[in-house]
């Protein structure tokens, strides 16, 4: 059974009088907490290779890759679609139906299987796009709708709009400052530009996405917390350690170069890791480099081996098997989905899906931090801490700086640390926008 997530209560803040001199806002539990949450299920992903008539790409995806999918709905009335989840990304991205093809989307493309927006069914919509004028060209016009997720609706979205064909609909939630988590602070529904993402999308049920809160039930705490260069746009991750067990044996342990930090990725499901350390793996595992990438015999696929990533004293461990996939239909060839990085970029690597769906991840865009920890299989009751406007992420360990600029720039406010209802008013003179199981709009 899916556990069912939150999405439920929401104060407004935003337009409160308030004043205090000191923003820092202590870790604390609420009984009503300013998050957004909402289920994530995997669906099997269709390659990049996708073109328009292409009618067999959706039988030739690539591997075994399974990207995190939220359900959420555009416009009025409400256009559903599944939207996927993708921290390396800014915008909130709409594929806009196939005019190319005519009215219709094709059979094969993004837009059958994850829904396409088609603005002018949508009362709400606010746009300058003429459809009948932009039917050759890739457009990145804004538009703004209301985006509606469970029961929260959030009024004017920044929507990107795509007529590209073979493109997903994408919720991106990078460290840009026009990303998703800050439209979600401008419209007053959480306090900070923050956001917990987890889960195995393989599996049935057990992934979520909670704005502006840690779910203390679904890890095994503290969370490890880093900084990162949140300019750049990316989250990175530092990793203190890469090691492979097989069978019983002690395990081999690879050391890493630099010191240079790696992208966390929840959208490709390659991991790459500098190219010493792979020449060591290859050599160890007997991967064979061919033009198109590494592989191994097919075969080898039941070979019992794990493959851990530690950050902090956090360790993801990620079996053989997973990391294993497209088979060559020619030759019993089986991709092996862990290569070379550039050794030109500011980064050691990049730390793909198998291993990121492993983990709890906690950002906070305000201070630049990312939080991690493994994965409570057996979750029991929901906990939610909130992410305040402070530096810190709650429940993780990490030098977090002592004060920061949060965002938006607006007059700091005092802080508390009692818990629940009582501690509400000093904080937020305006009290409660609105309870559970209503339908909320957004006070902006
Ligand atoms: C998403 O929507 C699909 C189709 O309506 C539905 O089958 C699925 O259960 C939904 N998943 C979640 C997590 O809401
Ligand atoms: C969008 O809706 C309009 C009005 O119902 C319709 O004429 C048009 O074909 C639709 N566009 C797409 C791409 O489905
Ligand atoms: C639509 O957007 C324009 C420009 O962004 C703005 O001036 C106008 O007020 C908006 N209209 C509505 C109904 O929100
Ligand atoms: C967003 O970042 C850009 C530069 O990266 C900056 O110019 C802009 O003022 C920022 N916007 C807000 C609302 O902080
Ligand atoms: C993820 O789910 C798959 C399928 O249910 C399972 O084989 C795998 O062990 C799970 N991984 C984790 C980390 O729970
Ligand atoms: C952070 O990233 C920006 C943009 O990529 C870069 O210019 C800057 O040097 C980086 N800062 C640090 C401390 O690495
Ligand atoms: C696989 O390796 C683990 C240790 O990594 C060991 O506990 C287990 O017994 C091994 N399984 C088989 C079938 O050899
Ligand atoms: C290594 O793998 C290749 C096929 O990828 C195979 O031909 C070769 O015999 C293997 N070598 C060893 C030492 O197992
Ligand atoms: C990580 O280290 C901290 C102390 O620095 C400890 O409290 C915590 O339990 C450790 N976590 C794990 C998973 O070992």
């Amino acid at each position: 059974m899916r556990q069912s997530l939150i999405a439920l209560w929401v104060w407004s803040w935003a337009c409160a009088g308030v004043g205090a001199s000191d923003h820092t806002f202590p870790l604390v539990k609420r009984d009503v907490p300013a998050v957004v949450g909402m289920d994530l299920y995997p669906h099997q992903t269709i390659s990049r290779l996708l073109k328009a008539r292409d009618t067999t790409t959706i039988q030739t995806t690539i591997g075994n890759t399974l990207e995190w999918f939220a359900n959420v709905s555009t416009g009025t009335p409400p256009q559903p679609l599944a939207i996927l989840v993708d921290i390396e990304h800014n915008e909130f991205t709409v594929v806009l139906g196939t005019p190319l093809e005519g009215d219709n989307c094709q059979e094969d493309s993004y837009c059958r299987l994850y829904g396409a927006y088609n603005l002018s069914q949508s009362s709400s919509a606010n746009s300058t796009i003429d459809e009948s004028k932009r039917k050759w060209s890739y457009t990145f016009d804004v538009t703004t709708d209301i985006v509606t997720m469970g029961e929260t609706q959030v009024k004017d979205v920044k929507l990107n709009t795509e007529f590209i064909v073979g493109n997903a609909n994408i919720m991106g939630l990078s460290p840009n400052n026009e990303s998703f988590p800050y439209q979600l602070v401008d419209r007053g529904l959480i306090r900070s530009p923050s956001f917990s993402v987890w889960g195995n999308a393989s599996s049935d049920g057990g992934a979520g996405l909670l704005f502006g809160g840690v779910n203390k039930a679904k890890y095994h705490g503290p969370l490890q917390a880093f900084p990162f260069n949140k300019t750049s746009e990316v989250v990175t991750l530092p990793l203190s350690g890469f090691q492979i067990q097989s069978d019983s044996k002690e395990p081999t342990t690879y050391t890493f170069p630099s010191s240079k930090p790696f992208i966390l990725s929840t959208r490709y499901i390659t991991t790459t890791l500098p190219d010493s350390v792979i020449q060591q793996i290859y050599k160890d595992y007997n991967i064979t480099m061919e033009k198109n990438g590494p592989v191994v015999d097919c075969t080898r696929l039941t070979e019992n081996h794990t493959i851990s990533l530690s950050s902090g004293n956090a360790t993801f461990s990620v079996p053989w098997s997973e990391l294993i996939g497209y088979r060559d239909p020619t030759r019993n060839l089986c991709r092996f989905y862990i290569e070379s990085s550039d050794e030109d970029a500011p980064y050691a690597g990049t730390i793909g899906i198998p291993f990121s769906h492993r983990m709890y991840i906690a950002l906070n865009y305000n201070s630049g931090f990312v939080g991690v920890a493994p994965l409570n299989e057996n979750p029991g009751p929901d906990e939610i801490l909130e992410i305040g406007d402070g530096p810190d992420i709650p429940d993780a360990e990490g030098d977090f700086p002592t004060s920061i600029l949060p965002y938006p720039l607006l007059p700091t406010v005092a802080a508390s640390t009692s818990t629940g209802l009582a501690a509400m008013p000093t904080y937020m003179p305006g009290g409660m926008l609105a309870v559970a199981g209503a339908a909320l709009m957004a006070a902006l």
